[in-house]
């Protein structure tokens, strides 16, 4: 046998098709980078359901031609600036998107660090990365993803139609976009406009329920409970659907924990007995809710697209979930 370190750009590969999926988890990365960086706009371009081009542009903190460079290569980040893995405050921490989508396509990355002279551009194809050059640019960064998938055929064969892939990277925007109601968001497919949020500043209830309005619909927010408890530190806001208001399935139902679109069978489970005594088993209320929690609580570190996490005291969360809303919901009825 040959046991062997394999070379760093298959490494990049095989990490590459963990954290980017497809298209949407690319989107997903860039536009988490974004708001961690700050941005109050986030503008979003698909072509090609993202194969062709994905382009991000924030008016975040940009990076100067260090940052840029060091940006690219693998566990680079600015996130963890104590290596605690315990209090992890912002979406990104592991340093692993920027080099995963610069070793599977045609990535080109522009930045502009605040006060910065000037701006600074770098590419990185199939993972071979060249030295930032100086660039033109206002502000902020706009990375530039092309060719997708390019470099590992094999993924780009799983890949569903382009406009399967595009309504995926729309939902990916909207679920960020209800968390973040301060921020602007657009996704254009480069000639339509799919989704086009003006950011909301004031108060966080009012901004979230408007920006809820505009994405799960007027309905919603006409047909349900604000709500807001606490509870050993956690807290739990958002709005929960009246009974009368659901679906046949799930889909409606958005679950956010420290600010990350989370899909978790607790929370779900949670949802699902607070609401036995109000709606049929086989129909699903509307809900937007919201966990906030020490970092030290909950452990984000689980899944490779940081979808799913692990409650250090589920017992009490689901506690949290189902008092807020039975109390919610036999006050409305
Ligand atoms: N849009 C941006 N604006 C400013 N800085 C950015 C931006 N995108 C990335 N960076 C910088 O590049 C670093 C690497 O980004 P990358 O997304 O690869 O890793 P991360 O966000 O730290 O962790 P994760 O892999 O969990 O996303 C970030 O830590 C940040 O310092
Ligand atoms: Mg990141």
């Amino acid at each position: 046998m040959i046991l062997r370190l394999l070379p760093k750009y298959v490494v990049n590969r095989i990490a590459a098709g963990e954290v980017v999926e497809r298209p949407a988890a690319a989107v997903k990365e860039l536009v988490e980078n974004g708001i961690d960086a700050g941005a109050r706009r986030i503008d979003v371009v698909v072509i090609d359901g993202g194969r062709g081009l994905i382009s991000v542009v924030d008016d975040g903190r940009g990076m100067t031609a260090e940052e840029l460079n060091l940006a690219c290569e693998r566990h680079a980040t600015s996130k963890l600036p104590d290596d605690d893995l315990i209090r992890i405050s912002s979406l990104g921490f592991r340093g692993e998107a920027l080099p995963s989508i610069g070793a599977v396509s045609r990535l080109e990355i522009t930045s502009r660090a605040k006060d910065a002279d000037g701006a600074w551009s770098i590419r990185v194809e199939g993972g071979d990365k060249q030295a930032p050059a100086p660039a033109a640019l206002g502000g902020g960064t706009r990375v530039e993803v092309r060719d997708l998938f390019y470099a590992t055929p094999a993924r780009l064969k799983f890949l569903k139609t382009a406009r399967t892939e595009q309504n995926r990277c729309l939902e990916v925007m909207r679920r960020l976009a209800m968390a973040y109601p301060a921020i602007g968001f657009s996704l254009s497919d480069g000639s339509r406009k799919l989704l086009k949020l003006a950011p909301s500043p004031g108060e966080l209830f009012v901004a979230r329920l408007d920006r809820l309005a505009e994405i799960i619909g007027r309905e919603f927010a006409d047909n349900s409970s604000a709500i807001d408890a606490e509870r050993e530190g956690m807290r739990l806001t958002g709005y929960a659907g009246l009974p009368t208001l659901n679906r046949g399935n799930g889909a409606m139902q958005f679950l956010f924990v420290n600010g990350r679109p989370i899909s978790d069978r607790l929370l779900i489970g949670a949802l699902r007995s607070a609401y036995r005594e109000f709606l049929a088993s086989d129909r699903y209320p509307l809900v937007a809710l919201f966990l906030t929690l020490p970092p030290e609580m909950v452990d984000v570190n689980v899944h490779p697209a940081k979808t799913e996490v692990r409650f250090r005291d589920s017992g009490l969360v689901r506690g949290l979930i189902v008092g807020a809303l039975k109390h919610a919901l036999t006050k409305a009825g």
